[in-house]
């Protein structure tokens, strides 16, 4: 086909060799925080200074981190390839922003961002957030990390089907197929005769349903994709 449509999809693993943590490998953020203190609604309410440490200090070292390769060939990708192309990541650091993709949708949202828990305004979360701020809209103490929680509904799900619906293309890059919906992409794009790739360091949970894997360091497998489809 002329200029195929490609979804991507990255996870915590295409961050890795940024010096981010991924959250299931061994010693990962899951190994060191219990998901229902820190990722969870009830978390939250619970102990909100304990979620808000949890962000404060994964945005500290966010904000030192550096893209790699592999950030750097998604962004070559978007620039130089004649059709559509949808970044969806899992991650909540700007390292595809840093990279200089533009459009980076942020499906379990985005540590640089701010939201209110009453009226839902989103504002450019200061590097350290503090419990009990008021939102700068309605004025209320209740600004929190702009982060999808376990049962909270991850972010333009809509926008993220239809583009599924018309891929040529899916990739996954860095992620365990762990989580949904984001692990059933591949499902989605292959009922609709997408080709379906994996680059993953480890087989995902879900490496069976894809048609190619390429296993590795995103720093190694995503500049070799790029160029495949790039012909360069
Ligand atoms: N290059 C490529 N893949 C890598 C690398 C690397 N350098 N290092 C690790 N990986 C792979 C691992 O093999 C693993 O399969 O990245 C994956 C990371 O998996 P997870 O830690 O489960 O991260 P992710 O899949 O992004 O988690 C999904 O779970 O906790 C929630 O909201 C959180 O967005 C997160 C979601």
């Amino acid at each position: 086909m002329a200029h195929p449509s490609i979804v991507i999809l990255t996870g915590a693993g295409i961050s890795a060799e940024s010096g981010l943590g991924t959250f299931r490998d061994e010693g990962g953020l899951w190994a060191q925080h219990r998901i229902e203190d820190v990722a969870t609604p009830e978390g939250f309410a619970r102990n909100p200074q304990l979620v808000v440490d949890f962000y404060n200090a994964r945005r500290a070292q966010a904000a030192e981190a550096v893209p790699n390769a592999g950030h750097a060939a998604l962004a070559r990708l978007q620039a130089e390839h004649p059709g559509d192309v949808l970044l969806v990541t899992q991650n909540v650091d700007d390292l595809h922003e840093k990279a200089g993709s533009p459009d980076v949708l942020h499906m379990h949202g985005a540590l640089n961002s701010a939201l209110c828990g009453a009226c839902e305004q989103r504002w450019p979360a200061p590097l350290e957030m503090h419990v009990g701020e008021a939102c700068p809209q309605c004025d209320a103490p209740t600004a929190r990390p702009d982060i999808v929680w376990f049962g909270e509904i991850p972010y333009q799900m809509e926008r993220i089907e239809q583009a599924l619906l018309n891929a040529d293309i899916f990739a996954a890059i860095g992620t365990s197929g762990n989580v949904y919906p984001a692990a059933g992409f591949v499902q989605m794009a292959a009922h609709v005769g997408a080709k379906t790739v994996e680059m993953n360091l480890d087989p995902s949970e879900t490496v069976a349903l894809f048609e190619e894997t390429r296993p590795g360091k995103a720093s190694e497998t995503v500049p070799e994709w790029v160029a495949s489809i790039l012909g360069s």
